[in-house]
């Protein structure tokens, strides 16, 4: 059957040469991976489950309109033979999703500040409840301790250098065929960027639908503007850097999930009377001058990667 179009966008993520430290303005409300450890070393003959896991984000309990919206949050899980032992692997926000995607303004500070940290969480234990009630636990693939262990170091590389979260994807129309401005980059393109590692590493996927979450703007061709630098420094353009800050001034970042989706309604209010956006991506401020319909929030098929095998039989 025919698999969705890969879509290369046009302005990809940065990768970085390391990890700063999080500024100490950036104050955690709850511990990132309070029970996280360093990826464990396999025995290279182990066998290992590989588990899709997908959950709602759990505040949408709330109901209503947020109650109806398939937003859901996405892992990888693992079982070893060997030991019995299983482990869940994450990537989420260091700061919650509100400081991922609306910064602060401080009276002190020209430019807008942010804490938006993304980073991956690797712990021991699958909790099978929480995944299967509302959400999916689905075995996707079977791999070796050797496949693991290589699997391993690239988590650290990914680690290290993919450290800021992205809320958004960008897009020119929702048609297939649409341009991608930019991508997300959030919990489920860590999910897809591992198991395309696993697929290159030769792991053999199942053939089952699995969708993801997505939010996506629409917006006709993007300007870069500058960075913090050029914008906010002596020399920026003194209204264009107000515009910018004013554009963000009624979003504060919210504590509870359901403020965060309230004042999105807000800004994307905004963004069809005024038709204009201002993206924060790899550290550059960029307009994306908005048009219809705005924004999509969709649950739709990214299918799991054809193994390097597969290919072959083609
Ligand atoms: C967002 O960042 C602010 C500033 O550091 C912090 O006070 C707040 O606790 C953060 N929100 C969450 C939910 O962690
Ligand atoms: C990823 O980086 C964060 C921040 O440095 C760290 O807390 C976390 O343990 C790392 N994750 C893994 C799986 O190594
Ligand atoms: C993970 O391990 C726990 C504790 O042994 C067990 O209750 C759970 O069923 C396991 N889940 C999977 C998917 O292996
Ligand atoms: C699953 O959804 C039901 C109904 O919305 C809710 O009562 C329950 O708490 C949810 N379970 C989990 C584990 O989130
Ligand atoms: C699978 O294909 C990728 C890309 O073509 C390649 O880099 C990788 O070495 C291959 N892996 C195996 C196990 O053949
Ligand atoms: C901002 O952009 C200027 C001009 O392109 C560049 O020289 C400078 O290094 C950049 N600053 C940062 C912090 O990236
Ligand atoms: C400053 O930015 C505004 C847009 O906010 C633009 O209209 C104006 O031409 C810019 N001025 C200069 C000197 O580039
Ligand atoms: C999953 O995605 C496909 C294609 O994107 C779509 O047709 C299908 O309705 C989606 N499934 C659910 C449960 O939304």
């Amino acid at each position: 059957e025919p698999l969705p179009r890969q879509v290369t966008p046009l302005f990809a993520r940065r990768r970085f040469a390391g990890r700063p430290r999080a500024d100490p303005f950036c104050r955690a409300r709850y511990a990132f991976c309070p029970t996280g450890s360093a990826l464990p070393e396999m025995r290279e003959t182990d066998v290992l489950d590989v588990y899709r896991l997908q959950a709602p984000v759990w505040e949408f309990r709330y109901g209503g309109l947020l109650g109806r919206l398939k937003i859901m949050h996405d892992a990888v899980g693992f079982r070893s033979s060997a030991t019995g032992k299983n482990y869940t692997m994450e990537w989420y926000e260091l700061f919650q999703l509100g400081n991922c995607t609306f910064p602060h303004l401080r009276p002190d500070t020209p430019a807008p500040f942010w804490c938006n940290q993304g980073a991956a969480c690797f712990y021991e234990g699958i909790d099978d409840a929480h995944w299967k009630e509302n959400g999916t636990l689905v075995q996707v693939a079977t791999i070796s301790g050797a496949i693991f262990n290589q699997m391993a170091k690239w988590v650290k590389y990914d680690n290290e250098t993919g450290i800021y979260y992205e809320t958004w994807a960008v897009k020119s129309s929702p048609e297939d065929h649409g341009r991608v401005w930019f991508e997300a980059y959030e919990c489920s393109k860590f999910v897809l960027r591992t198991y395309q590692k696993l697929a290159e590493l030769g792991a053999v996927f199942k053939r089952i639908q699995t969708n993801y979450t997505t939010i996506t703007l629409f917006s006709g061709e993007p300007t870069c503007l500058g960075n913090e630098t050029t914008l906010f420094g002596p020399v920026g353009n003194k209204s264009l850097a107000l515009a910018i800050r004013n554009f963000y001034l009624p979003f504060k970042p919210y504590h509870s999930v359901k403020e965060f989706f309230l004042n999105l309604l807000k800004i994307l209010e905004e963004v069809v009377l005024d038709h204009q956006f201002y993206l924060f991506y790899n550290l550059e401020y960029w307009f994306l001058p908005m048009k219809y319909p705005y924004v999509k929030i969709a649950y739709e098929e990214i299918p799991l990667p054809n193994s390097n095998a597969t290919k072959l039989d083609m």
